[in-house]
Order: structure tokens, then sequence, then C-alpha cells
């Protein structure tokens, strides 16, 4: 785990999105795992710029999203096929053939999952998993208590989950109550991750992910165990962080991963 404090979310979004171009700059058909909610509008918006300002290609790139709610329709203002598109994907030159949303309305869900690992199989893994974090340590809509080594299925949301979401929609009530979500051993498989928390809501999850120990009751700390991944975090998400080192190094001007555990 590569563990990076920055100054804040503008700091944070341009690290996730240098990595990003970085990478598909040296291999324009990468694969991108991509998620929603609002810690990456900032990483989206990087990119959009450097697509437009630099002209940085996502024909060639494969994408394929964490989760989708069961039972909103992709135009539900809210589901996370609209999520994609409004926030990132008719911004730039994604080819929507080779972009990948759990499917929320399918009939047979058990066998949507089982397509969806497979898909991801058939396009060679995953390059890089833009990942963020629940304030309970959640990683896609892997609750606490999730098997450390799921694979994409239907979960169902906490209730944690469902309040904290509920700001998108007009009540809690309206919130759904399951999701289709890549598992945690389908985002390990992920050749690299980037993890991103901003705020001071996440740095107790940024602590429990970062210096706890491993736990399904933590799902992102499972991260730990990853060789590759960057977690990008602002000096707010890291203000519970303990190691004295972490908080002296924030500020310098590098794009270096600061620490390494
Ligand atoms: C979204 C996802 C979720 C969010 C997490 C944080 O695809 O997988 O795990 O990353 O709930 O959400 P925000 O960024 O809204 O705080």
């Amino acid at each position: 785990m590569l563990l990076h404090v920055v100054k804040d979310y503008e700091a944070m979004s341009r690290e996730a999105a240098r990595l990003v171009a970085d990478r598909l700059r040296s291999k324009p058909s990468l694969v991108l795992g991509l998620a929603t909610g609002s810690t990456p509008l900032g990483v989206y918006r990087e990119l959009i710029r450097m697509h437009i300002e630099e002209g940085l290609d996502f024909s060639k790139v494969t994408t394929f999203n964490l989760d989708e709610y069961v039972g909103l329709p992709p135009q539900h203002e809210q589901s996370y096929h609209h999520f994609m598109d409004e926030a990132f994907f008719r911004h730039v030159n994604v080819d929507r053939r080779y972009v990948h949303i759990p499917d929320g309305m399918a009939s047979d869900i058990e066998g949507f999952c089982d397509w969806y690992e497979e898909e991801i199989r058939r396009h060679g893994g995953i390059d890089v998993q833009i990942l963020g974090i629940g304030a309970n340590g959640h990683i896609a809509f892997n609750e606490p208590g999730s098997s450390l080594g799921s694979r994409t299925r239907i979960k169902t949301l906490t209730e944690r989950t469902i309040r904290d979401n509920a700001r998108f929609f007009n009540s809690a009530e309206e919130v759904p109550r399951y999701a289709i979500t890549m598992g945690i051993g389908t985002v390990m498989d992920a050749r690299e991750l980037v993890l991103l928390a901003t705020g001071v809501e996440k740095a107790e999850a940024v602590r429990a992910a970062v210096e706890g120990p491993i736990t399904a009751m933590v799902p992102a700390s499972i991260l730990q165990m990853h060789r590759r991944a960057y977690v990008i975090v602002d000096e707010a998400a890291a203000s519970r962080l303990s190691c004295q080192y972490v908080r002296e190094l924030t500020g310098l001007p590098t794009t270096e991963p600061r620490l390494r555990r």
C-alpha cells in the first residue's frame, strides 16, 4: 500500500487523474475500473480537461464500473449509469461498446454477475481500479462483514450507507435496498488500485483501512495486502492517522508516494 497525503480535494483529484492518464498513455487499450459517488468527480473533471486540452484519448479504453443499484433503470437520475454518463462518458471519446456497468434491472441477477466476472476476465482483467471509501470502510458496495474473497454479486445496503446516500434522493425511503457490486476479490484482482478519500468524515475509515487490522469489518483494510494500492487522501481524511511522519511530509510538491506501508 502506498499512502499519499495531499493538501486538499483538488490535489487529490489531480494526482489520481495524472496516474490514470499516465497508464493510459502507455497502454491506449487500458481496462479502467470506475467508481461513482462524490469523491471521484474531481478526477473525472480533470480527465475531461486532459481530453479536451491535451487530447487524452479514451477511444480504445474498456471500462468496468464497480456497482449499480438494483431496480433503477439506466435513465433514472440516481442510477450509476446516469451518473457516469453525466460525470464522464459524454464528455470524452469513450466508445460506448466498451463501457460496462452492472445491470440493476437484470432479471437473472446471479447469471448477470457471473457474466460480469467473465467479461472482466475476457478483457484481460482490470488495469487500474478507482475506489472511494464509505464512512464505514466499505469499498464498492461491499459493506462491513463482506467476505474478503467475494466476487460480483447482489448485496443488501446497510442502514448507514442508505443514510449516507439519501442526500442524492428525495428521502431515505427512496434509496434502493440492494445493489450489484464487484466483490472484494474482484477488486483485489485489479493490477493497480487507487483509493481516494477526502474530508474529515472519512478520517476514521481511512485510519482503520490503513493502520487497523485487516478485517472483513473494514473491507478497505484488505488493500494493505495489495502490491500496488495507492491511497491518495487529503489532509482532512488523513487527520486520524497516527504516523507522525505522514503529517510532516504533507504538502511537499512531489508526485512520489509518500509512505510505503
Ligand atoms: C461507488 C462506490 C462506493 C463509494 C463510497 C464513497 O461506486 O463504490 O463505495 O465509493 O460510498 O462514496 P462518496 O464518494 O460519495 O463519499
